[in-house]
């Protein structure tokens, strides 16, 4: 268990299995940056400092040691932001087949990029391997129970979001 690694998504909100993979993550690596990507064009649904807040409640949740999960939020290029964190890892999940080309292209063009910066994937945990954000948004505007795909504090705000 060692170095740090910067686990960078949209996270629109945090879900369960942005959690399991935090929660594997952190048996790899000394401490894990949660990098909220900025980025107004994608339309997100919570601001970044939503996103965040979440992400801290559900860090809070699963226990985690003080110090081994930051949040922070970046724009621009990812491997920019990893540099200047010090961070050598790019750490992704990776669930059904769907994840696995964009992933490659994601990867491939971030080694192009910086090669000393290595992407390190982990496998979604099969209770997990179809949660997104974006169908446990649909789900909960349309007035579906998404109690067990998210953190606790997420629902309710999820359920506030749609006036549910
Ligand atoms: O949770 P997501 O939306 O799948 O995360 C995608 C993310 C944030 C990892 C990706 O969009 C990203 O790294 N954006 C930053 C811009 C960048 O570096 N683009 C080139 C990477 S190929």
């Amino acid at each position: 268990m060692r170095g740090v690694a910067v686990y960078p998504g949209s996270f629109d909100p945090i879900t369960k299995g942005h959690t399991a993979i935090l929660h594997s993550g952190l048996v790899a690596f000394e401490k894990i940056i949660v990098a909220v990507l900025n980025n107004e064009s994608k339309q997100p649904l919570f601001s970044v400092a939503e996103r965040m807040e979440m992400i801290a409640e559900a860090a809070e949740e699963m226990g985690v040691e003080p110090g081994r999960v930051e949040i922070d939020s970046f724009d621009g290029l990812l491997v920019n932001y990893a540099r200047s964190r010090g961070a050598r890892v790019i750490l992704r999940g990776l669930r059904a087949v769907a994840d696995f080309e964009y992933e490659l292209q994601m990867a491939n063009m971030n080694r192009h990029l910086t090669p000393e910066i290595e992407t390190v994937f982990i496998m979604a945990d099969d209770a997990y391997f179809y949660v997104a954000s974006t169908l446990v948004k649909e789900v909960a505007r349309l007035g579906g129970d998404v109690a067990e795909l998210v953190p606790a504090s997420v629902q309710p705000r999820l359920l506030a979001k749609f006036d549910k």
